[in-house]
């Protein structure tokens, strides 16, 4: 890539028509989120050269943690330099009040990472089967079930008041979601896979519901348009987080320059709705087309949408043919949630017009009407 990522990106210098990546409010580019960048650069270098304990705690990274927690509605955050991290971080807490970690089979790597590091028996239940959940649970061996939000590249949310209900016979019990593809983009304020499902006041040290304790990290390098991890909530939910792993006080905070971008990002999604009604715009458009030329996808709000597309063989041909019409979808042979055959991963951001995805569907159209 060589440009920022955008609808329109430049990738071995050649301009496509973008629909991939994870951008989804369009805020890479953006000249103030570059120009605030560029400021904090200027103004704390390249970032503080140590831990936040001791020295290292900068006004920028206090203001990112201020304004995410606003974004949040939450009373504090903790921002750190990967949202990979996340988990580990939370799971570090969180794993002290159980007995036993259960896992969506097709959670994102560093889902998968943070469960094993936890010093817990680990098990596995079917991706997003809350009934395959509930046949792996045993009364008396206390819980924490993590998965992602949102599949990464297959778009599907998690069946949250479904795992909620199971989790309740099970209680007390723990439900941590990796809600990388869902901050940003799902919910009235963009907060993600619990506020979209109305569970957002119990999230990260609210009060547990049914006897079930929610939680949540999150990323500002996608939808938001920053770069690094957050886990908003109380301040002694995010005080015990900051507590449980060294992220905090053994390793460099994220650099000056993210910061700025992140600083300024935050303050656009939050004062812009309308990008976010934008992008749900968007999301409609790309997913009831593909819907109406016979493509199953789902009507969930999400801006990634993995679609199987005929097996592997016809999806490489698809990317191919689209490449070479200037367009840009990702064919995604293996990752987690693909399922055997991979698929063709199609994001849309708030900055699409509706033109681009017209030009889009009339190109995916003509390849499943013409192709042998
Ligand atoms: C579900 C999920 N969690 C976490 C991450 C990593 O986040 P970050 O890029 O902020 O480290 C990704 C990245 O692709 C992801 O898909």
């Amino acid at each position: 890539m060589e440009s920022p990522p955008g609808p329109e990106t430049v990738i071995d210098g050649v301009r496509y028509l973008y629909f991939a990546g994870t951008s989804y409010m369009g805020l890479h580019g953006d000249p103030e989120v570059i120009e605030a960048g560029c400021d904090a650069l200027r103004r704390y270098g390249v970032h503080t050269a140590t831990s936040r304990t001791g020295f290292g705690n900068s006004p920028l990274q206090l203001e990112v943690e201020r304004s995410a927690a606003a974004f949040f509605g939450m009373e504090t955050s903790f921002y750190f330099s990967s949202g990979y991290a996340g988990n580990h971080i939370a799971v570090q807490a969180l794993a002290k009040d159980a007995d036993v970690i259960y896992i969506d089979a097709e959670a994102h790597y560093c889902v998968q990472e943070a469960a094993a590091l936890a010093r817990k028996p680990v098990q596995t239940f079917n991706h997003r089967d809350a009934e395959d959940l509930r046949s792996k649970l045993t009364r008396g061996v206390r819980p924490l079930v993590m998965a992602d939000g949102v599949g990464p590249s297959n778009g599907r949310m998690a069946p949250l008041a479904e795992y909620v209900r199971v989790l309740s016979d099970f209680a007390p019990a723990i439900l941590h979601l990796d809600d990388a593809h869902g901050v940003g983009v799902l919910g009235a304020n963009g907060r993600g896979i619990y506020e979209h499902c109305g569970l957002w006041s119990h999230v990260n040290g609210g009060p547990d519901r049914d006897g079930v304790s929610l939680s949540m990290c999150g990323t500002l390098a996608k939808a938001l348009g920053g770069f690094g991890g957050i886990i908003p909530g109380t301040a002694a939910f995010v005080e015990r987080l900051r507590k449980a792993s060294h992220y905090f006080d053994g390793a460099s905070a994220p650099a000056s320059p993210v910061a700025g971008c992140s600083l300024k990002a935050l303050e656009i999604s939050r004062t812009e709705p309308q990008r976010r009604e934008r992008l749900r715009a968007n999301i409609k458009q790309l997913r009831d087309g593909l819907r109406e030329m016979g493509v199953a996808v789902t009507d969930e709000p999400t801006a990634n949408v993995g679609a199987l597309i005929g097996n592997a063989g016809v999806m490489q041909k698809l990317h191919a043919a689209l490449r070479a019409q200037g367009i840009l979808v990702p064919y995604v042979p293996s990752y987690s949630g693909t399922g055997p055959d991979g698929l063709m991963r199609m994001a849309v951001c708030a900055e699409h017009t509706e033109a681009m995805i017209a030009r889009l569907l009339h190109a995916v159209q003509e390849f499943l009407t013409t192709r042998p």
